[in-house]
């Protein structure tokens, strides 16, 4: 294989073209957004990984990666591209369907075609191999199409897309092999061929499992409440059973994976999917419990002023896709009650629909600090700094992730059974 057109590049296909430069491949990168083609073609990115500015800075001053507005000819396309959840959590495959479109005039027989973003069960022989047959190629003989889903950790990306393991779903058994030969240019980890459909399965029962996982331990969180139980404890307790592993609680689930990938399913099968949808239902409560715990903190003040600690949907990442925490954030910011002050160390202001303050701004004269991801910045507050700057020095910790210590009182989301309302 000597070219790839990755159609796509935001946090999957700028480092899938990035690995695949680096490997000596030439790459063409393609996205709709010509201020992303722009800054690729400076050697610049738009968005937070860690390693990636300078594997991108390297590979494009080489000549092996360049940006495009429009795909060109390629022995392998990867679409990359986001798929949403419309309004009503129905699966929004549109950009697939434009990316798919827009490699049409370049494709040719013996081409590979791998769709990357995750996608509705079918989705590949239902939607992407009509669009190609309309296009005159036999979608299960002139071209090998399949889908091979991405399970990286963003943080982690540059490392896990060539040491994990690959699901390479073909919609023949001869489109697996070829579009595992393009993996095999770059990826160490396992590749395991199967079909398209258990391929489309597997990535969003991946999610779902995690999704169900931690609805479990936010609904332990909820009893634990109401009996004066710590959640935290039965956790750890719990999970030196060798065979139980419950999951983190926390302020909700975010990103467009987890709190997304689980409506797939259900769309497809709403009868037979009453578990995945409560488990939706119990992650998406998490933010109004945690602005219930806010208030009953808060009730005794007057004027409180509360510093919300972080928004995007996991710790040391700058993206607030879904986020719960923007959710939490936003309900405190629109009631009246609360003074807010919002800091994220990750995130910039044309990211989120209010001014982000410094830490000092935040937490002069706070009553409350409220954490909700768990940046390292938080994991290693300094807990003598906020008690000189606050007015009251308590922190509501839904991520677990703070420091103890006798200058500030910490309630944590899963230990709130002495939780007392905070005086002046
Ligand atoms: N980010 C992750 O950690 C992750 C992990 C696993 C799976 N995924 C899946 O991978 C897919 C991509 O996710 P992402 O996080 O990279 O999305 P993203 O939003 O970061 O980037 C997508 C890029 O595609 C571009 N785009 C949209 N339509 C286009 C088109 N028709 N032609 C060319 N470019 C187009 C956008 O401008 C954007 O730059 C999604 O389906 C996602 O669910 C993401």
């Amino acid at each position: 294989m000597k070219k790839v057109c990755v159609v796509g590049l935001g946090y999957i296909g700028l480092p899938t073209s990035a690995i695949f430069a680096k490997a000596g491949i030439e790459v063409v990168g393609v996205d709709v957004s010509e201020r992303v083609i722009n800054l690729l073609n400076k050697g610049e990115i738009h968005i937070e990984e860690v390693g990636l500015p300078e594997l991108i800075k390297e590979v494009v001053a080489d000549g092996r990666l360049k940006g495009s507005v429009t795909p060109e000819k390629a022995d392998a396309f990867i679409i990359a591209v986001p798929t949403p959840i419309h309004e009503d959590n129905s699966a929004n495959v549109d950009y697939v369907i434009s990316a798919t479109k827009a490699i049409l005039p370049y494709l040719e027989k013996g081409n590979v075609v791998i769709v990357e973003s995750t996608i509705p069960p079918r989705t590949m022989d239902d939607v992407v191999a009509p669009i190609i047959k309309e296009h005159g190629l036999d979608p299960y003989k002139d071209v090998y199409l399949a889908h091979c889903p991405e399970r990286v950790l963003p943080g982690r990306i540059l490392i896990e897309l060539i040491e994990n393991t690959r699901i390479i779903g073909g919609v023949t058994p001869e489109a697996s092999s070829k579009a595992a030969e393009v993996y095999r240019t770059v990826v160490t980890g396992d590749i395991l061929e199967t079909e398209a459909v258990t391929a489309e399965m597997s990535k969003l029962m991946e999610n779902t499992f995690r999704d169900v996982n931690i609805a479990l331990a936010n609904e332990l969180v909820k009893i634990s409440a109401k009996l004066g139980v710590n959640a935290h404890d039965v956790i750890e307790l719990a999970n030196r059973h060798p065979r139980v592993n419950l999951h983190q609680p926390g302020p909700g689930v975010g990103g467009h994976c987890l709190a997304v990938d689980p409506y797939f399913i259900v769309e497809k099968a709403v009868e037979e999917s009453p578990l995945i949808q409560t488990a939706r239902t119990i992650n998406n409560s998490m933010p109004e419990f945690v602005v219930e715990q806010v208030s009953r903190l808060t009730c005794e003040l007057e004027a409180p002023k509360l510093a919300v600690f972080g928004l995007t949907y996991k710790g040391n990442i700058d993206d607030v896709r879904e986020s719960p925490a923007l959710d939490i954030a936003q309900m405190l910011v629109d009631d009246q009650r609360f003074n807010v002050s919002v800091y994220d160390p990750h995130v910039r202001d044309e990211q989120v629909p209010f001014t982000l303050d410094s830490f000092e701004d935040a937490v002069n004269g706070a009553h409350l600090v409220v954490i909700l991801a768990d940046h390292n910045e938080f994991k290693e507050l300094d807990l003598k700094k906020l008690k000189a700057h606050m007015k009251t020095p308590v922190v509501f910790d839904t991520k677990n992730c703070s420091p103890l210590g006798e200058e500030v009182l910490t309630y944590r989301i899963g230990d709130l059974t002495n939780l007392k309302a905070i005086q002046e």
